[in-house]
């Protein structure tokens, strides 16, 4: 039987890529598959929590006990996440947001005309900062965190910047780690210095020793 050690709490969770569409044909997205997050998801749920799933457009099934609210652009994530997070214990936000988006594209679709094409990309607001540094004592943010280089130190300026409870890093440049990859490799720290690398794992197991952290 799963523990039932998170009964009584609200866990929102983000997860999958965003989608921001060039023109009507045409987005800019990322590989993200949303597993992390469903596992994420799918255990707090077995061990009593009420969840909440803000999910982008991932190919990823969730069972009914989970609410779901599904999104495409780093702005309808946003702003869903605005109004769900103020009545949540926890926000766990493994969703790869598009940093940037395109302009809107005036004429429904770009046409071929041999030139090279220029766009300027806008900056999308950054969802788990702007919830985390407004966030109320009682409450917890977990964040994620791919990172192309010196993991340990980009991990920490990140917990902090962010002001997270908990941050789970990993390299992006391995084989069995990241995006789309059933298994990841992780570093795991929070807020009061405790540090933990762990071996590669199944992203179910280690949505389920996130939980074991969260709950101690
Ligand atoms: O700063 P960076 O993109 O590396 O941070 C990753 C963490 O921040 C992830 O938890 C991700 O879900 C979250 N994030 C977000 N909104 C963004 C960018 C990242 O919530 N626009």
């Amino acid at each position: 039987l799963s523990p039932q050690d998170l009964h009584g709490k609200k866990i929102m969770i983000t997860l999958g890529p965003t989608r921001e569409y060039f023109d009507k044909a045409r987005f800019w997205s990322n590989p993200s598959s949303g597993i992390m997050g469903a596992s994420l998801a799918v255990a707090a749920a077995l061990r009593g929590a009420e969840v909440t799933a803000i999910t982008g457009p991932a190919d990823i099934a969730l069972p009914s006990m989970i609410q779901r609210v599904p999104v495409v652009t780093a702005r309808d994530m946003f702003e869903a996440a605005q109004d769900i997070f103020p009545t949540q214990d926890i926000g766990c936000f493994t969703a790869a947001v598009a940093d940037f988006r395109p302009p809107a594209c005036s004429t429904g679709k770009f046409k071929k005309s041999g030139e090279t094409l220029s766009l300027t990309f806008e900056p999308n607001p950054d969802i788990l900062a702007t919830l985390s540094n407004a966030k109320k004592s009682w409450q917890q943010t977990i964040g994620f965190a791919a990172e192309a280089q010196d993991l340990e130190k980009n991990a920490a300026l990140k917990l902090a910047k962010k002001n997270l409870d908990l941050l789970v890093a990993n390299p992006i440049d391995e084989a069995g780690a990241g995006f789309a990859s059933c298994t990841n490799r992780v570093l795991v720290m929070d807020r009061h210095g405790r540090q933990e690398a762990w071996p590669q794992l199944p992203k179910t197991e280690i949505a389920w020793r996130i939980w074991d952290w969260i709950s101690m």
